[in-house]
């Protein structure tokens, strides 16, 4: 009887540091999705240019940037990946357009092809 106790006292003392390493993890995860919300939120202008890229561009230079669709072939939309293009020249370009790329003035406010331009610079890290 003596030893039986013994033995579930080991067992308990094994468990406990189990135990608390699992409640810390537990106590820790809301935390992580605390850092996820305030991460996406923190992001939201550029996901706003991600979605007007998806719907103005994407046709032409595709989801990845690489200009490798359909439209994008026949117009030589080029490869936005390699692109060295300036801010600037790249605003005025999607405002004005350019051979075969269409303006997008009256589709789009400024903040937005600004937004937009942010976005693609993503495609060249
Ligand atoms: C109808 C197809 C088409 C659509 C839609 C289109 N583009 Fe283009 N894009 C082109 C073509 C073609 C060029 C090359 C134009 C040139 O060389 O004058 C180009 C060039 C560019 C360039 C310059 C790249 C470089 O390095 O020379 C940028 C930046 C760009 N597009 C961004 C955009 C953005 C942002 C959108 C959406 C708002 C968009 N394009 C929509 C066809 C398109």
């Amino acid at each position: 009887m003596k030893n039986n106790r013994s033995a579930l006292t080991k067992l308990f003392l094994a468990a406990a540091p189990i135990a608390l390493v699992v409640g810390i993890a537990f106590s820790f995860s809301p935390n992580v999705s605390m850092a996820k919300v305030t991460t996406v939120t923190s992001e939201s202008p550029l996901a706003d240019g991600g979605s007007d890229y998806a719907t103005y561009c994407a046709r032409c230079h595709g989801n990845d940037g690489r200009g490798q669709t359909a439209k994008g072939r026949q117009t030589h939309a080029g490869d936005l990946t390699k692109s060295t293009v300036s801010d600037t020249k790249g605003v005025r370009m999607i405002t004005n357009g350019s051979g075969e790329m269409p303006a997008f003035k009256s589709s789009m406010n400024a903040e937005q092809i600004r937004g937009v331009m942010a976005y693609i610079h993503g495609f060249r890290r």
